[in-house]
């Protein structure tokens, strides 16, 4: 049997899937947070290259990939489809399990695949330095390893919880040519507001394959690698193929599955455009776990509309029991995950029970977005008893709502 299935380079995609051009509805527009209206490529301007706001603007079905984007992406993809015999063997299943490992990526995760694109328009557009904020570090890592590929100098704020927990995120990034504060820092005007409030934040983070395949899995943060793997699958869906896709979050931070969709900021402070998605308000601090990229009061707008709309699915496991699944397919297939992609693995595990408790032999895929070899701080905290469960109650919830901005439409 095989266990690894492996494209040839001349496979990487030619074009992006935009999912915009199978949509029932049009999405709803985002809005600028001073005059609430929708806003223009104008209004986008200061923020990004007009090359990148067409794209996030086009009706189109497929946008062609720049040579320069699919000769820097074959560093490392095509990224192996995996079948979890060991994993499948371990949990007694009888459903089939795959896996996508997006870890071989030099960052570590799926994050590069956006960061190397982002940086080529950047660059091609004149931009010299970019700055961006990172949770867990896998963002930062993977937008400093992309302006080092094209020549720009990156700055990252990291979420200062992370920024202690994991030095070595930030000596990978330095070794890419990074700089790299903790956020919240005393170097811009949101930081210093949010330090005067609170001195002591530790801060948030704002193929196919022979069978048919019924369960497509990611974990949930701000909606990246889910949507990377499951939206090809919302298209046969729209198209009417039979196919569950399912967002696995943490139960600390539920932003898809006790959260409302309305008009939201994007950060913490308010300075964003306004985009309708599952929030939690963006005043929303969730606790500090260890699966740092989870921690996002909102969720992609693409995402959330999929939703609202049913055509994707929400679950919300607590951090412990994503350890458990972590460590049974540490010892099964042997990659360590990061504990971001331990939701996803978590929620295979409950698929693949459901369907044997029902007699049935499911084929699910989950997206192992990263690896953790820079987060076994968090490993030796599980293995230790340190770490704790937190339900987020739907009245935190509520209360946090109250920041909603008020929005007409
Ligand atoms: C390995 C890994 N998986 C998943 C995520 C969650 O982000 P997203 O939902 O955007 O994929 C992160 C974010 O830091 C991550 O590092």
């Amino acid at each position: 049997m095989t266990t690894k299935y492996l494209l040839s380079e001349d496979q990487i995609p030619r074009a992006w899937y935009n999912i915009l051009a199978d949509l029932r509805s049009p999405p709803a527009p985002v809005l600028h947070p001073g005059t609430k209206q929708p806003v223009t490529p104008d209004d986008l301007a200061p923020l990004f290259p007009m090359a990148l706001i067409e794209q996030e603007m086009s009706p189109e079905r497929e946008i062609a990939i720049p040579d320069a984007i699919r000769g820097a992406l074959a560093l490392w993809r095509p990224t192996p489809l995996h079948r979890a015999q060991r994993f499948e063997r371990a949990l007694g299943t009888r459903s089939h399990i795959y896996y996508k490992y997006e870890g071989v990526s030099p960052p570590g995760s799926h994050k590069p695949n956006t960061a190397v694109a982002q940086a080529y328009y950047n660059a091609q557009a004149g931009v010299r330095r970019l700055a961006t904020e990172t949770g867990a570090g896998q963002w930062g890592s993977s937008l400093a390893f992309a302006g080092a590929l094209f020549g720009l100098k990156v700055t990252v704020y990291m979420v200062k919880v992370s920024y202690e927990q994991k030095p070595y995120r930030r000596s990978m990034m330095h070794a890419w040519g990074a700089e790299v504060f903790a956020s919240p820092s005393d170097r811009t005007q949101a930081g210093r507001s949010i330090l005067a409030k609170d001195p002591s934040s530790s801060g948030s983070l704002g193929m196919a394959i022979s069978e048919a395949v019924e369960v497509v899995i990611g974990c949930h943060g701000g909606g990246s690698n889910f949507s990377g793997i499951a939206l090809p699958f919302a298209r046969d869906k729209l198209h009417g193929k039979e196919v569950r896709l399912l967002a696995a979050e943490p139960t600390s931070c539920p932003s898809l599955t006790k959260g409302r969709y309305a008009f939201d900021f994007g950060d913490t402070v308010g300075m964003t455009p306004l985009v309708k998605m599952f929030t939690l308000g963006h005043e929303f601090m969730p606790p500090s776990i260890h699966a740092g990229g989870l921690r996002y009061h909102g969720a992609a707008p693409l995402v959330s509309k999929l939703l609202d709309e049913k055509i994707i699915e929400a679950v919300a496991y607590p951090q412990r029991a994503c350890f458990d699944a972590a460590v049974t397919f540490a010892r099964s297939e042997g990659i360590i995950a990061a504990p971001e992609t331990s939701h996803a693995i978590k929620a295979a595990i409950e698929e693949a029970k459901r369907a044997d408790q029902e007699g049935r032999t499911r084929v699910i895929l989950f997206n192992l977005s990263g690896h953790g070899h820079f987060d076994l701080g968090a490993y030796d905290a599980y293995f230790a008893g340190k770490l704790e469960d937190f339900d987020y109650p739907q009245e935190a919830v509520e209360r946090s709502l109250r920041s909603l901005p008020a929005v007409a439409m």
